[in-house]
């Protein structure tokens, strides 16, 4: 392992390369990374890197992402079967039919979606900017799509708009259930319940904190409390154990795991920066038409 490491360190300096990673992904590649963060850190990060080569330890929607905010950049993918399957489940006929039915709408997509999808957007939002941008729109109708848990957490925050829900869900998420989280705070009655907001609403509303990944382990980190109950992907329970050594975090159930993050694999970094394999390639005209709506994003969110 100590050779590969060293070799991925060589070729990023050769290749004047960066590592991206998620905190969904496995701790020895997040060992590796220049950055690591959340859906909206690494869009921003991705703008203002130097280097001319991104490798993408993520899944797929964040990979085009980078390159649409930085076409001029090599986007490689440490991993092309890394996808999200949220990502997918929103539909462009169904965007253009709302379109239609309301003269006063914005369409609102969660950065987990495809570029296919973005193109037809007002404007990206992620887990973290949300609530800031939905608010700073001035249509009164919002077409939030794909994932329905996180439209409905922030229409419940937002009653003064008119929201409509597409129907797609994370399911790692959604397996989280209320019952669980019950039950482990019977064993942890002083814990803190830190949820994401793509939990379906009956977990979010018995949560103490609800908010994106790096929201949760920043919350985690300045709380009083010593002890937490983690809603969301267990990759995270890596920086929340290790910049909190003296803290408890408790995970509910076994399924919070997305099998699509965890197939990142130290090898897959090398041979990214080896072979260059997994480049995002965007036609140009959709790269202009979803940059205008993740652009959007970087600036609302500011
Ligand atoms: P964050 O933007 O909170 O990191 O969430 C991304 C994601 O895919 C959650 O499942
Ligand atoms: Fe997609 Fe869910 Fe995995 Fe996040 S945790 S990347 S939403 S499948």
């Amino acid at each position: 392992m100590d050779n590969i490491i060293d070799r991925i360190k060589e070729l990023k300096k050769e290749k004047d390369a960066v590592i991206l990673a998620h905190y969904y992904v496995d701790g020895e590649v997040k060992e590796l990374a220049d950055y690591i963060g959340d859906s909206y850190y690494l869009s921003e990060v991705a703008v203002t890197v130097p280097q001319k080569t991104i490798i993408l330890c993520g899944v797929k929607f964040m990979g085009e992402s980078a390159k649409i905010l930085n076409s001029g950049k090599k986007v490689i993918m440490a991993n092309a079967a890394s996808d999200c399957p949220m990502a997918h489940m929103a539909d462009v006929d169904k965007i253009e039919e709302i379109r239609k039915q309301y003269k006063d709408i914005a369409v609102v997509c969660y950065i987990n979606s495809t570029a296919e999808i973005k193109e037809h957007a007002d404007v990206c939002v992620t887990s973290s900017n949300a609530l800031k941008i939905v608010k700073a729109l001035p249509q009164k109708n919002i077409y939030f799509i794909p994932d329905e848990n996180l439209g409905r957490y922030i229409k419940s925050l937002v009653p003064e708009k008119n929201f409509i829900l597409g129907d797609g869900f994370c399911h790692v998420h959604t397996s989280i259930k209320r019952e669980d989280i019950e039950k482990a705070r019977q064993i942890h009655p002083n814990a803190k319940v830190l949820a994401h907001p793509e939990c379906t609403m009956d977990v979010l509303e018995i949560a103490d904190y609800i908010g994106s990944t790096s929201g949760i382990i920043d919350y985690a980190s300045k709380n009083e409390s010593e002890e937490f109950i983690i809603c969301t992907e267990m990759g995270i329970l890596y920086e929340l154990k290790k910049n909190n050594p003296n803290k408890k975090f408790y995970s509910v159930g076994h399924r919070q795991f997305c099998p699509n993050m965890k197939l990142i694999k130290v090898e897959d970094v090398l041979n990214a920066l080896e072979n260059s394999d997994n480049e995002i390639i965007l036609d140009d005209a959709l790269i202009l038409k979803c940059n205008d709506a993740l652009a959007k994003m970087l600036v609302l969110a500011k």
